[in-house]
């Protein structure tokens, strides 16, 4: 991982731009929606912010018909949607959209890819011929056709003194057997580590902060264990329902579309042992050990450890909502779920015996995403008589987003000349402190993709133990229709069968709360 250090760096002023080799982004699927929406903004901005290579290019390829400047126009259409800063710089845009070209073709068709050679001979024979990333903005469906083909025209290489490298976007794959499948034809003609994987919640500053909280903080990192953890959870909330998205949602549900990425991910930040440097493989090597040491599940502990649910019409925050067997797309018998919660266990020395509740849903009354580690209360002794159930077990609060922060919950004497004692907070707001600058996670992710390194990109055993996760808890809900007790209105926080997943151990969820307003009590 490059650690930026310099105030500048931080601002998003003066990167590593010198050290960035030369090189063309070539991305397929360059008129699909991701394209527009991600892809370009980011670029915008890293070039905005004198963070790109000196010397690059961009090649869009896609089906539809359009000239260089066609391309131009729609997508400096699309910043003005898409930007996160406005209004756009137009001076900055227009030395930006100089170095845009289109390549039309079907990436099924041999033509095509000789097309683009020679789009790409057209820069030289140095690196901007060379040293390529292979963004593949298109279906997982098309992958392996594309990297068949651009390495049969020898633009992507094995071996060689110049750099080729792809970077795939989620789903990979639908289960462990789809996942292997679709590996091994990523690294058919590359290795594996000119593969990127991109996970997005790996390129927001807070998850990637999570590793520097831990191991820059001798305070926290020697209460990071059993000795002192009660619990953790992990929330990942979602105000929204499915919409549009119906389709795409009924083969997905909600274990395969935000428990198998995005929640392993920051569990796996979270539990993991200190990595022997912050090289790519040492971070990585640590987070798949992590994955393994959670305790496998068998179908019979699916059903005590794992609860799906799915909404009913309800009303968020007084916004009527269709029940998810009445949205667009959706069967209207299905069995897909829209929530879920786990319980996990970790089989290592540090984690032995903590519980990690992890829970994610749509059509939830907030929008938010955070950690909670819970720290086992004090002996009950010097305080109970006079503040009994008052008394709050001490909680690290790590808020991924919305208001971005850290904070931490202990308890302390109510002035006045009774013992009352309350909890109070101390809070930490990115905002507040840093000003706001956040940068999108695919700036990040696309400035190292070009510099090479992989720490934020997850690695093909990272993934496939992941899925292996997942395909135990599918496997455990097989030919099991969802019972009345895994139905939630909407605007409410699950299924009570998750509310009772934690009672189990005398546990209760902890809703999200709004950073904001708790500053300003
Ligand atoms: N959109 C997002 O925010 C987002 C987020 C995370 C992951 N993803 C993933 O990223 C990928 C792309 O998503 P998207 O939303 O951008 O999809 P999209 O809007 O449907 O775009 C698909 C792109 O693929 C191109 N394409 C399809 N078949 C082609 C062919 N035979 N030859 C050449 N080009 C072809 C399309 O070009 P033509 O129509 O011009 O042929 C279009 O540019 C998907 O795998 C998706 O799951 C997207």
């Amino acid at each position: 991982m490059r650690i930026l250090n310099s105030p500048a760096q931080a601002n998003g002023g003066n990167g590593d731009r010198k050290n960035l080799d030369a090189c063309t982004i070539v991305i397929f699927g360059a008129s699909g929606d991701l394209t527009a929406r991600k892809l370009i903004p980011a670029l915008y901005h890293l070039f905005k912010e004198n963070q790109m290579p000196a010397d690059f290019r961009v090649v869009g390829f896609a089906r539809r018909e359009k000239t260089d400047a066609s391309w131009r126009t729609e997508l400096r259409a699309a910043l003005d949607q898409f930007s996160r800063t406005k209004p756009v710089d137009e001076k900055v845009w227009a030395a930006f959209a100089n170095n845009l070209f289109y390549c039309q073709g079907d990436l099924t068709d041999d033509a095509a890819y000789k097309k683009l050679e020679t789009q790409l001979a057209g820069f030289g024979s140095g690196p901007l011929r060379e040293n390529l990333l292979f963004y593949l903005a298109i279906s997982p469906s098309q992958f392996g056709e594309v990297v068949e083909q651009v390495h049969r025209c020898g633009l992507l290489n094995k071996e060689g003194s110049a750099w080729q490298r792809i970077v795939v976007e989620k789903p990979f794959g639908h289960d462990l057997a789809s996942a292997q499948e679709l590996n091994r034809e990523l690294t058919r003609y590359a290795h594996e580590q000119q593969v990127f994987r991109i996970d997005h919640y790996l390129g927001k500053e807070t998850v990637q902060n999570i590793l520097m909280f831990r191991f820059s903080n001798s305070i926290f990192e020697r209460l990071w264990n059993r000795e002192s953890v009660d619990h953790v959870q992990i929330t990942v909330s979602e105000k929204i329902g499915v919409g549009d998205r119906g389709g795409y949602y009924e083969e997905a549900g909600a274990l395969r579309d935000m428990v198998q990425n995005h929640m392993l991910q920051v569990l796996s930040l979270i539990a993991m042992e200190p990595p022997v440097s912050l090289e790519a493989e040492a971070v990585r090597d640590e987070k798949v050990k992590l994955l393994k040491s959670i305790r496998e599940l068998s179908p019979a502990d699916v059903g005590k450890q794992i609860v799906r649910g799915q909404y009913f019409a309800g009303a968020v925050n007084g916004d009527p909502r269709p029940g998810y067997r009445q949205e667009v797309k959706v069967k209207p018998d299905s069995n897909v779920e829209t929530f879920v919660a786990l319980k996990l266990f970790i089989d290592n020395w540090r984690w032995s015996g903590v519980p990690f509740y992890l829970r994610t849903g749509k059509n939830l009354p907030q929008s938010a995403s955070e950690v909670r580690i819970q720290f086992r209360p004090t002996p009950n002794v010097l305080f109970a008589a006079q503040c009994g159930s008052q008394l709050d077990a001490n909680a690290l609060t790590l808020r991924l987003q919305p208001d971005e922060g850290i904070y931490l919950r202990f308890n302390g004497k109510v002035p006045g000349t009774t013992i009352d004692v309350r909890p109070v907070r101390m809070h930490f707001s990115y905002d507040a402190e840093f000003g706001a600058y956040t940068p999108e996670a695919y700036e990040r992710l696309l400035l190292e993709a070009i510099a090479g390194d992989a720490t934020l990109f997850i690695r093909r055993d990272e993934v496939e133990t992941a899925w292996k996760i997942a395909d135990a808890i599918r496997t455990g809900w097989e030919r099991k229709p969802l019972t009345n007790r895994e139905f939630y209105a909407a605007g409410t926080w699950g299924p009570i069968a998750a509310d009772d997943l934690l009672a189990q151990l005398g546990h209760t969820w902890h809703e999200p709360q709004l950073l904001k307003k708790l500053a300003n009590q």
